[in-house]
């Protein structure tokens, strides 16, 4: 159980994946914004539910499948209370790719044409990108890329007002990069777009962690997550968006519980967010996601994000003097800190950290346009969260600086 105020070393009693060795060292996991490690709570909520829970929802009528429903159906309420939304502007998705598909094709396939424009951030993940040139290649939409600040890897606002114009019909952008940690002004940026007439889809896998969400304060059209970085399973995550907007949307997928009636004449479909739910839906990725948000509930958020921040001051002083070692658009306070090496390959430098027990990432992060903006093919991004500890960055300060002086 965790307690309150936030103490870290009872949050990583809840973790038993951290208590391991890697490569014959103890594990300091430093990849969360990849995915983040499982608390006991939500490990339990799938063996539970496999093992004694297990019913389709929606269908039937005997007792386990009302109870699996009515479960199914809560935890859609768990999540829409953490982000503000009401239950019918939340529909399940795989994750925040899947949903970013989703809006796609079942929203902006139907409203743009050509010579319409989608703004989209440099910064952004491949999945905030490709399903866009997908659909503006189906409609001959134009994508227009909003270009970021190199040099402190942000968004300039007055960028984005010579970009913004009457045929810009959707901004797609992330609340938190996932490379660099960089928070975007979301709320000023949806309020510029809405008064040109333009919509706005949030990718917030990153800021669902660590940020308080309210989609209706935000006043976003659309907001995406997975909830694998929410300390929830892999193939569960959630697509928020204006209940008028997805009820106006026709399915993506077709198949079961998302038709009112089907005959070989026709077939009518059911209201959101059924409508865009076909086929079984992953039951206990959806328990164990609601399962995760009561968990980080009981956490003290404020010491946790005041945690993190520390940690990442520490490590950006023990990393900053290294030689030849340059941070890629430090944002202070962030969960992440991305850097790269003058000669060194992104790649060899967590392959050493990996043979000391580290795990971190290394490569383009899925953000290809944002390291062509940075001039640079890789780096190495070491992620926290609030079950790390200033050991884990002591011993990676550590293996840097003998990574370095091997290579
Ligand atoms: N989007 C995940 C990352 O940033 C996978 O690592």
């Amino acid at each position: 159980m965790t307690t309150r105020p936030f103490n870290v070393e009872a949050i990583r009693c809840d973790f038993p994946s951290l208590d391991q060795c890697v490569n014959g060292q103890p594990l300091v996991y430093l990849d969360s914004a990849a995915t983040s490690q499982k608390p006991l709570t939500v490990i339990k909520c799938i063996t539970d539910y496999y093992s004694g829970a297990n019913a389709n929802v929606h269908r039937g009528s005997h007792s386990l499948t009302a109870s699996a429903t009515q479960r199914f159906e809560s935890a859609r309420q768990t999540v829409a209370d953490f982000i503000g939304a009401s239950v019918d502007g939340m529909v399940w998705t795989r994750g925040a790719t899947e949903a970013l598909n989703l809006i796609a094709q079942s929203y902006a396939r139907q409203i743009l044409k050509e010579g319409d424009e989608i703004l989209i951030s440099e910064m952004e993940h491949h999945a905030n990108i490709v399903p866009w040139q997908i659909v503006a290649e189906q409609t001959g939409a134009k994508i227009v890329k909003w270009p970021i600040d190199p040099v402190h890897c942000q968004l300039d606002m007055s960028v984005f007002d010579s970009l913004l114009n009457p045929r810009t019909k959707l901004v797609a952008v992330a609340h938190i990069s996932n490379v660099t940690g960089t928070r975007n002004p979301i709320e000023a940026i949806i309020k510029k777009a809405h008064g040109l007439g333009a919509i706005v889809v949030v990718d917030g896998a990153q800021a669902i962690v660590h940020e308080r969400i309210n989609v209706k304060e935000m006043d976003a059209d659309f907001y995406v997550f997975s909830g694998h970085k929410l300390f929830a399973p892999a193939g569960i995550g959630a697509l928020y968006g204006k209940p008028a907007m997805l009820e106006a949307m026709p399915p993506w997928h077709g198949g079961g519980k998302m038709v009112e009636n089907v005959s070989f004449e026709g077939t009518t479909y059911t209201s959101s967010p059924a409508k865009f739910e076909a086929g079984t839906p992953n039951v206990a990725g959806a328990l164990a996601l609601a399962e995760a948000i009561t968990w980080l509930n009981g956490v003290d958020r404020d010491g946790a994000e005041k945690h993190i921040a520390s940690l990442q001051a520490q490590l950006v002083d023990g990393i900053q003097n290294i030689e030849d070692l340059s941070i890629i658009g430090l944002q202070a306070g962030a969960s992440v800190v991305a850097f790269h090496i003058d000669g060194v390959h992104h790649s060899d430098i967590a392959t050493l950290l990996d043979q000391q027990g580290i795990a971190i990432r290394s490569g383009q992060h899925c953000a290809h346009p944002l390291m062509d903006a940075l001039g640079i093919s890789g780096c190495v991004r070491i992620s926290i969260a609030l079950y790390n500890t200033s050991d884990d960055i002591k011993h990676c300060i550590t293996a840097i600086q003998k990574a370095c002086d091997l290579l």
